[in-house]
């Protein structure tokens, strides 16, 4: 099984509300479909078919009617990608953490995969995204993708995971780093922040955050960047490396 990622800032113009970039949804889902995968989960962010919105209509809390708007602009996105899929014959079809996720304090604690396994077992791709979610302490939160996928990488155990966003990995002094490990990470840390547009989830420090967490339990993960035409083919069909490893070891 393959967890595959594709970052709000890949599908999304970040800097424009609800601005889908439709030549790299086109381009995602062609590779995806070159690669005739089954055994594969996506999980989409919302860039901007959900950021601005939980910024604008979430900042004073819960309010169901801006729950609303922020979960119907990334539906509206993920629909706009299951298209491309289709339009592309790829057997895929949604899931919305809304509906199948509970949060306490922003953690997971139930999330239920019965109908995610039972697509899988049909040969189906589940395609799931960043969401708004119920919480028990906080009435609601946002759930990122990054979020999903850890839950779902400690869940499953799949043979490898990707991160596909707008930059070509981890970046250290106008370099790519080809590997990070947790000490690794203590020394380049400075330099990994947030997002340089909006990003309600915290950026590439939140993501590494939860990728250096799988990594304890064994699981490696790749942040590669998703906008350049190719790379999400050699992420799910090449063993080669397109972007920065994050795993225990050592390199
Ligand atoms: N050290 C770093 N290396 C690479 N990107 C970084 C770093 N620090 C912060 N970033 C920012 O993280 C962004 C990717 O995270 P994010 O905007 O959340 O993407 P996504 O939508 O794919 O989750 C990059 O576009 C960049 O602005
Ligand atoms: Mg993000």
């Amino acid at each position: 099984m393959i967890l595959l990622k594709i970052g709000g800032s890949v599908l999304t113009d970040k800097a424009r509300a609800s601005t889908v970039r439709k030549d790299k949804l086109r381009m995602v889902a062609r590779q995806i479909a070159d690669a005739k995968r089954s055994s594969l989960v996506l999980v989409h962010g919302a860039g901007s078919f959900g950021h601005p919105q939980a910024a604008t209509y979430l900042s004073k809390g819960l309010s169901a009617s801006g729950l609303w708007k922020t979960h119907r602009a990334v539906c509206s996105l993920n629909t706009k990608f299951l298209n491309e899929l289709h339009s592309q014959s790829v057997p895929a079809l949604p899931i919305h953490p809304l509906d199948s996720v509970a949060l306490d304090a922003g953690r997971i604690v139930h999330f239920d995969t019965t109908a995610l396994d039972l697509m899988l077992e049909n040969n189906i791709i589940p395609v799931l995204h960043g969401d708004i979610v119920m919480d028990s302490a906080d009435g609601f939160n946002i759930l990122s993708g990054d979020q999903i996928i850890g839950f779902l990488a400690r869940r499953m155990r799949p043979e490898k995971i990707g991160m596909g966003t707008d930059v070509d990995g981890i970046m250290y002094k106008g370099g790519k780093i080809g590997h990070l490990n947790a000490s690794e990470f203590e020394k380049y840390r400075k330099e990994i922040v947030g997002s340089s547009v909006i990003d309600v989830t915290g950026g590439m420090l939140r993501k590494v955050s939860e990728l250096l967490d799988i990594a304890k339990s064994g699981i490696q993960s790749e942040i590669f960047n998703a906008t350049r035409d190719g790379n999400v083919a050699k992420f799910l069909m090449s063993h080669q490396e397109v972007g920065t490893t994050i795993s225990m070891g050592a390199k």
